[in-house]
C-alpha cells in the first residue's frame, strides 16, 4: 500500500528539496570571473521563472581585511618563489598585483572588503522543470566565466534563512570574499532606466524596451550631442527633440543653424519663419551690428575678428593684426550700426599693409558677399526660426556660421523664457580654432540664459583636436552616438566608452534598414542604448517635411515686428 503523504510534508532529497509540489533547487558559485559587470544579475536571471536570489553582505573590519588581502598577496608571492607552480606562472602573479592594489584600496579606505553569501534557489512544480532551469541558470553562468555547483547532500545547509551574523557554516561556494566593487556588481537590478518627470522620450532601451525620459532643464548643462554617419539619423532624431521639447513646454523658442536646408519645410510647417541666406529672403542679417552683444562693443570687435578669420583663412598674421586693429577703430569710433562699406572705409584709411586686406573685402562691395552689407533687416518674431543656409558656397561656409551663431547667441540672451538652438553640421565651425572657442564659449554660457544647444555632426573627431573643442563636448550633459563608421581611440577614451560599445557603434542599425536609429546615449554618468523612433503622428510630420525643400515661397508676413 502506498503512504500517503503529507502535503506539507517537507522532503530533502541529495540536490533539491520539496515540500508538496513545490521544488526548490539551490545552486552556489564555485568561482567568480575575473571581471563582471554592473548588474550582471539583473541579466542573468529569467523574467518569466521564478529564481529566488540572496545575497547578504557583511563588511570585514578594515584591520581583518588588510591582514586578508596580505595573506593572499603572501600566499601568491610564496608560490611565485617556489616555482613549479604547474603553469600558474600568470594567474600568480595577476593575483599578487591585485591582491596588492586591493590593499592600497582597503588602507585608504576606498574599498571595504566583504563578506558575502549568495546562492541562487530555482523553483518549479516538479523535479524534472526544477532541474532542467537550474541547469539553464548554470549554462548562463558558464558563459559569463562562473563555474557554479550544485550542493548535493547539503540542501538544508545551503537553504537555511540567513542568521544575520554571518557566522554560520555553509557548503562551499556559498560564502565569498569580495571588495565593494565587487559587492556592488551583484546588485541584481543595475536598472538602467531613466524616467525624469517632465523630461521628453529619448527612446527605448534596446535591451527591454523601456523608455528612457530625460528632463534637458534639470541639469547642470541644457546642451545635448548627437553624433552620426550622413543617414544615421541625426537631424530626425534632433527634430523629434525639438517637437517633444515644445510639446512639454510650448513657450520653448528655437532657433536653427541649417547647413543643408532641411528644416526649412518643418519650421514652415511649425508657423516658424526662414531666413535663406544664399536667396536674401527673410531679410538681411548685419554680421557687424552690434546688437548681437547687446551694445558692447569690445566683445562685438572680437567676434567680428573671429568670423574675419573665418572668411579668410589665408590671412597673414600682420594682416590679421592690421585687421583686427581696424575693426577695433570701428566700434571705438566709428557709426552706431557699422557696415562693411564702413569696415572697408576703416582699412582703406589706415593704408598700411592695408591695400591686400582691402581688395580681399571688396567682396562685399562687388562680390558675393555683396547682400550682406547694410543694415539688418530680419526680424524674426516667431517662436521657430531657421536660417538656411543652402547655396553657400562651401568655403564661405564656416563665416555664414559664425556670424549667425552670433546672431543667435544674441537672441539667446535677449529673448524670454526657454530657449533651444539647434546647429546641424557643427563640424564647419571646428575648422578653425576661433570660430570654435567662440562656440565652446556659446556652449558653456547659454544656460544662464535659460537656453541649451543641440549640437549635431558627424564625427566626434572634429571636436577633440583642440581643448576648446573637448570643453564643448565635455560641457554636453547628454551625448547620443548613432552609427559611426568607427570609433577611433580618443573617442573612446574621452567618452569613457568600452571596447564593447565601441565596437558596436559601426554595427548601429540604420533607419533606412529598420525603421528607426539605434544609438547609444551617454547621459550623465549612464550609458544607455537606444532605439529612437518616432510616433505615427510625428513620423507623419517629419517624413512629410524634413530634408523637403518646399518650393512656394514664404510669405513675408512674420517680417518686422520686435527686435532681434
Ligand atoms: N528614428 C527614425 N525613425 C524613422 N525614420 C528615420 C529615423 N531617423 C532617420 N530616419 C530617416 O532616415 C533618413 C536619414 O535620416 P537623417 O536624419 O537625415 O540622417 P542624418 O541627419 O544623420 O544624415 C531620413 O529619410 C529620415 O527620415
Ligand atoms: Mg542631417
Amino acid at each position: 500500500m502506498k503512504e500517503r503523504e503529507s502535503p506539507s510534508c517537507a522532503v530533502e532529497a541529495p540536490t533539491f528539496w520539496r515540500v508538496g509540489k513545490s521544488y526548490r533547487a539551490p545552486l552556489l558559485v564555485r568561482q567568480f570571473p575575473p571581471e563582471v559587470p554592473f548588474g550582471f544579475l539583473g541579466r542573468l536571471l529569467p523574467t518569466h521563472e521564478t529564481v529566488e536570489l540572496t545575497v547578504e553582505a557583511h563588511r570585514i573590519p578594515a584591520a581583518n581585511a588588510l591582514e586578508l588581502v596580505y595573506g593572499a598577496q603572501a600566499v601568491a608571492e610564496a608560490e611565485l618563489a617556489a616555482g613549479g607552480n604547474g603553469g600558474r606562472t600568470a594567474e600568480l602573479e595577476v593575483e599578487r598585483s591585485s591582491a596588492s592594489e586591493l590593499g592600497d584600496a582597503v588602507a585608504r579606505r576606498t574599498q571595504d572588503l566583504w563578506k558575502v553569501g549568495l546562492r541562487f534557489v530555482v523553483r518549479a512544480t516538479n523535479r524534472l522543470q526544477v532541474e532542467a532551469r537550474r541547469n539553464r541558470l548554470s549554462e548562463r553562468l558558464a558563459v559569463m566565466g562562473f563555474r557554479s555547483r550544485i550542493p548535493r547532500y547539503e540542501i538544508r545547509e545551503t537553504l537555511v534563512a540567513p542568521e544575520l551574523s554571518a557566522s554560520e557554516v555553509r557548503p562551499s561556494g556559498y560564502w565569498h570574499t569580495l571588495p565593494t566593487d565587487g559587492l556592488a556588481a551583484l546588485f541584481p537590478f543595475g536598472d538602467e532606466t531613466v524616467l525624469e518627470p517632465a523630461g521628453i522620450l529619448l527612446g527605448l532601451a534596446l535591451s527591454d524596451a523601456s523608455p528612457v525620459f530625460v528632463d534637458r532643464w534639470s541639469h547642470a548643462s541644457y546642451s545635448w550631442g548627437l553624433f552620426g554617419a550622413t543617414g544615421s539619423g541625426k537631424s530626425f532624431a534632433a527634430a523629434l527633440t525639438l517637437l517633444r521639447t515644445r510639446w512639454m513646454r510650448p513657450d520653448t523658442s528655437v532657433a536653427i543653424l541649417d547647413p543643408l536646408g532641411e528644416y526649412t519645410a518643418l519650421v514652415e510647417s511649425l508657423g516658424g519663419s526662414v531666413i535663406r541666406l544664399a536667396e536674401g529672403s527673410g531679410g538681411r542679417l548685419n554680421p557687424l551690428d552690434p546688437v548681437t552683444t547687446s551694445g558692447d562693443r569690445r566683445e562685438k570687435a572680437a567676434r567680428v575678428g573671429t568670423m574675419m578669420r573665418a572668411l579668410f583663412p589665408s590671412l597673414r598674421d600682420e594682416e590679421v593684426a592690421e585687421l583686427d586693429a581696424a575693426v577695433t577703430q570701428l566700434y571705438e569710433r566709428g557709426p552706431q550700426v557699422p557696415t562693411f562699406q564702413d569696415l572697408r572705409n576703416r582699412v582703406v584709411e589706415r593704408g598700411t599693409t592695408g591695400t591686400r586686406l582691402a581688395t580681399l573685402l571688396e567682396v562685399f562691395r562687388s562680390g558675393s558677399l555683396q547682400a550682406l552689407d547694410g543694415p539688418t533687416t530680419a526680424r524674426p518674431s516667431a517662436k521657430v526660426v531657421s536660417v538656411d543656409f543652402r547655396g553657400v558656397p562651401d568655403d564661405q561656409l564656416a563665416f555664414h556660421l559664425t556670424y549667425v551663431l552670433d546672431w543667435a547667441y544674441g537672441r539667446l540672451t535677449q529673448l524670454p523664457g526657454p530657449k533651444l538652438l539647434l546647429i546641424d553640421e557643427a563640424h564647419l565651425l571646428a575648422r578653425h580654432g576661433s570660430t570654435e572657442e567662440f562656440f565652446d564659449r556659446v556652449v558653456r554660457h547659454v544656460r544662464h540664459f535659460d537656453a541649451g544647444l543641440l549640437v549635431l555632426s558627424q564625427n566626434p573627431d572634429d571636436f577633440l583636436l583642440r581643448p576648446a573643442g573637448r570643453s564643448l563636448l565635455r560641457n554636453l550633459y547628454a551625448t547620443a552616438f548613432l552609427r559611426l563608421p568607427q570609433v577611433s581611440s580618443e573617442a573612446r577614451s574621452f567618452f569613457g566608452l568600452t571596447n564593447a560599445e565601441a565596437d558596436w557603434l559601426p554595427r548601429a542599425r540604420l533607419p533606412r534598414e529598420t525603421g528607426y536609429s539605434e544609438s547609444l546615449w551617454r547621459v550623465g554618468e549612464l550609458h544607455l542604448p537606444l532605439a529612437i523612433i518616432a510616433s505615427t503622428p510625428e513620423y507623419e510630420l517629419l517624413e512629410a517635411t524634413l530634408g523637403r525643400s518646399r518650393t512656394v515661397p514664404v510669405d513675408s508676413d512674420s517680417a518686422p515686428k520686435g527686435g532681434l
